[in-house]
């Protein structure tokens, strides 16, 4: 099993714009150091905060081996806690999803108050002092609908994504929306093939023929390429979206953690369906036409999205093991639309749970040939893989920074 100064040591001699050598797809001691220093320490996309409405309704997401369960207060705030009781550390919520006026530990009922504050523990005597066993938060902020949460004691400076992701999702009102649907599929592939697949459409033509019916192949329509070498197509619809208000340019962060980019969908289509048209017609957008195309936002390690005009996908990443990648991915609704009058379930999910599908296969191929000893590195389209030149070397930036200890910026909190 590899250990960090072997995962450094690869990541100094890695040949730019390649593939990554074997380990780095199936080693779990690199499993390791990519939990323990990208995962551990980001922050990381759970839950869409629709899918916890009310006070008492929570949600539990596991990452290596934390458990965390998020759940909504009777203050409306969202907040995150470490699953695992303070008395003799139980999980304290079994469920992965549920709702209760209070989180009340399964093997001697300890019970806390939603916001982590311990309010009731049978006879533990006269010393015991109940303030000093609150549960134990996990950093948790609710990121103009999405929650993130952030594993480590000191969680990276998030302030410009914070306030670009404000901006940029102000035109989708996801707190006002609903999960219509969620499917969790488990790809038998390394955490990182999963991203290099989802950072090209180089598969799409010969993979995804329900997709391309609407999404464009181009990297440069859509927005893929790291260095916003953008068509033609791609300026004029951010030109026409930023002059209604929807922000929309193309904009990667310096460190290459996440991008946002409205792209137009082909020709006239509005959303990803059959037939291109809109697949709700109560939109919980508010973009005045509705072929405003699609506002991606990728978020490394844990998510990339889809804001359309009338839905929005957002799809989160959790790694299980090195060869084993779960992937999550729900469709938002307004939440006031009703199904069978306002969309069609299998309308609006058809082309996506077809397109998951066919990435799975395409995950689990590529980590199969990667198995071989025979493997061996090899080049990346410069012309349609752009965006996994991108992730590669912030792949490569981010462990080498973390393992040396070079310049991470952590926030002020
Ligand atoms: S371990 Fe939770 S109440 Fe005992
Ligand atoms: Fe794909």
């Amino acid at each position: 099993m590899l250990r960090e100064p072997d995962v450094l040591s690869m990541l100094m001699r890695r040949k730019p714009a390649h593939s990554l050598v074997q380990d780095f797809y199936c080693d779990p001691g690199v499993y390791q150091v990519d939990l323990d220093r990208i995962w551990y320490r980001n922050w990381l996309f759970a839950i869409p905060a629709c899918e916890i409405p009310k006070a008492g309704n929570y949600v539990v997401h596991e990452v290596g081996a934390y458990s965390v369960v998020i759940v909504r207060g009777t203050d409306g705030e969202i907040r995150a806690f470490h699953n695992s009781c303070r008395h003799r550390g139980s999980v304290l919520c079994k469920s992965k999803k549920g709702s209760n006026p209070k989180l009340v530990c399964p093997y001697h009922q300890w019970t806390y108050e939603l916001d982590g504050r311990l309010l009731w523990a049978r006879d533990m005597g006269p010393n015991f002092d109940p303030a000093k066993h609150g549960l134990k938060k996990v950093r948790c902020r609710n990121v103009s609908g999405l929650v993130y949460i952030c594993l480590a004691d000191e969680a990276p400076d998030a302030t410009e994504f914070f306030a670009d992701a404000a901006r940029y999702l102000a035109p989708h009102d996801l707190e006002n929306s609903k999960v219509a649907f969620e499917s969790t599929i488990i790809e038998n592939g390394n955490w990182k093939l999963v991203w290099e697949n989802n950072r090209e459409c180089y598969h799409c033509a010969g993979n995804h023929p329900s997709l391309c019916r609407t999404y464009p192949e181009d990297p440069r329509a859509a927005g893929n390429d790291s260095l916003a070498d953008v068509s033609s197509a791609l300026a004029r619809h951010v030109t026409r979206c930023e002059a209604v208000g929807a922000p929309s340019a193309f904009k990667l962060s310096a460190d290459g953690v996440w991008r946002f980019v409205r792209v137009p969908l082909l020709g006239t289509s509005e959303s990803y369906t059959m037939d291109g048209k809109v697949a709700v017609t109560k939109p919980n957008s508010t973009l005045p036409f509705k072929d405003a195309g699609s506002l991606h936002l990728f978020n490394y390690p844990t998510t990339w999205n889809h804001f359309l005009s009338d839905h929005a996908l957002v799809f989160r990443v959790t790694p299980i093991s090195a060869t084993q990648t779960e992937v999550c991915t729900k469709w938002l609704v307004h939440k006031d639309a009703e199904e069978g009058t306002d969309y069609d379930l299998k309308r609006l999910t058809e082309v996506w749970i077809a397109t998951n599908a066919e990435d799975r296969e395409v995950v689990e191929n590529n980590q199969r040939g990667i198995l071989s000893p025979a493997y061996d590195v090899g080049p990346y389209s410069e012309i349609h893989e752009g965006g996994l030149i991108q992730f590669t070397d912030w792949y490569a930036d981010t462990l080498i920074r973390a393992i040396t200890g070079r310049g991470v910026a952590v926030a002020a909190e």
